[in-house]
C-alpha cells in the first residue's frame, strides 16, 4: 500500500465461497489496466464455487479447502490461511466469503483483510440484509467494504455505495440493482488500498495519517469521495 506514480502491483488474494461476480470484477479491472494490483491467488471453501472456475479462466491460482476435510473451525481456518500466507498477499478480500474467521487469524492480519457486505453498516450485519431493509421500510439500502475484526461484519467501515429503495422493490430487485455498485465499490476501495495507506483507527480509518470520520463514499464517477471532496 505505498503511494508514487507507479506503484509496484499490491499482491491481493481473494476468499470466495460461491457465484465470484465480485472476484470477476477486480479481475476485469485488474485486466483493463484500471487496477494495480496482482492477483495471486483465489481461495475457496467451496470446492465446486463457480468463483474458482472464473479465477482458473483468468490464469490466477485457485484453491479449494474443504472444511469436512479439518477438525473444527480453528483447524480449518489454520490451514487455509495457511495456503493464503504461502502466496503473500499484502491485502486478502473476502469477496462473498460466507465463513466466520476464526479471531486469532483475523488479529494475524489486522489491516490487511477486508469484507464486502451487502447494507449500509453498522446496520444490518449478518445474512439476509436486503429482506431486513425492506421489513423496517428503510429508504435507502446500500453496501460497505470494511476492515475485517474478529466482531462479525463489526471492523471500520472503509467505503460505502448507496442504493434508494423504490416502492414495489423485491429481495431480488434489491439484490439486483444493488451488485453493479458492489463491484464498483469493490474495484474504487482495491485501488485506494493499493495506491494510498489505509488503515482502521479506532471504528474509523485513516489514510495517509488523517483520520477519515465517515465511510467514504461511492460516487456516480466510480471514485471515493469524503466530505470535503474527491480522495481516490
Ligand atoms: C455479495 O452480495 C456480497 O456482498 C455478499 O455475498 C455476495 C457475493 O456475491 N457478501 P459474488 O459471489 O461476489 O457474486
Amino acid at each position: 500500500m505505498t503511494d508514487g506514480p507507479d506503484p509496484t502491483p499490491l499482491r491481493v488474494a481473494v476468499l470466495v465461497s460461491g457465484r465470484g461476480s465480485n472476484l470477476q470484477a477486480l479481475i476485469d479491472a485488474q485486466a483493463s489496466g484500471r487496477l494495480p494490483i496482482e492477483l495471486v491467488g483465489v481461495f475457496s471453501d467451496q470446492p465446486k464455487a463457480h468463483a474458482l472456475e472464473r479465477a482458473r479462466a483468468a490464469g490466477i491460482p485457485a484453491h479449494a479447502c474443504a472444511p469436512r476435510d479439518h477438525k473444527g473451525r480453528t483447524a480449518f481456518d489454520e490451514a487455509l490461511f495457511g495456503q493464503v500466507a504461502a502466496v503473500q498477499p499484502k491485502l486478502i478480500v473476502c469477496a462473498g466469503y460466507m465463513r466466520i474467521v476464526s479471531a486469532a487469524v483475523v488479529e494475524r492480519w489486522l489491516g490487511r483483510m477486508i469484507n464486502i457486505h451487502p447494507s449500509l453498516l453498522p446496520a444490518y450485519p449478518g445474512l439476509h440484509t436486503h429482506e431486513r431493509v425492506l421489513a423496517a421500510g428503510d429508504a435507502e439500502h446500500g453496501a460497505s467494504v470494511h476492515f475485517v475484526t474478529p466482531e462479525l461484519d463489526g471492523g471500520p467501515v472503509i467505503a460505502q455505495a448507496r442504493l434508494p429503495v423504490q416502492p414495489g422493490d423485491t429481495p431480488a430487485t434489491l439484490a439486483e440493482r444493488l451488485l453493479p455498485l458492489e463491484h464498483a465499490l469493490m474495484i474504487a476501495t482495491v485501488d485506494l488500498l493499493a495506491r494510498r495507506n489505509v488503515y482502521p483507527a479506532s471504528r474509523t480509518i485513516g489514510v495517509d495519517g488523517r483520520g477519515v470520520d465517515q465511510p467514504l463514499l461511492l460516487h456516480e464517477d466510480g471514485r471515493l469521495y469524503d466530505a470535503s471532496g474527491f480522495v481516490a
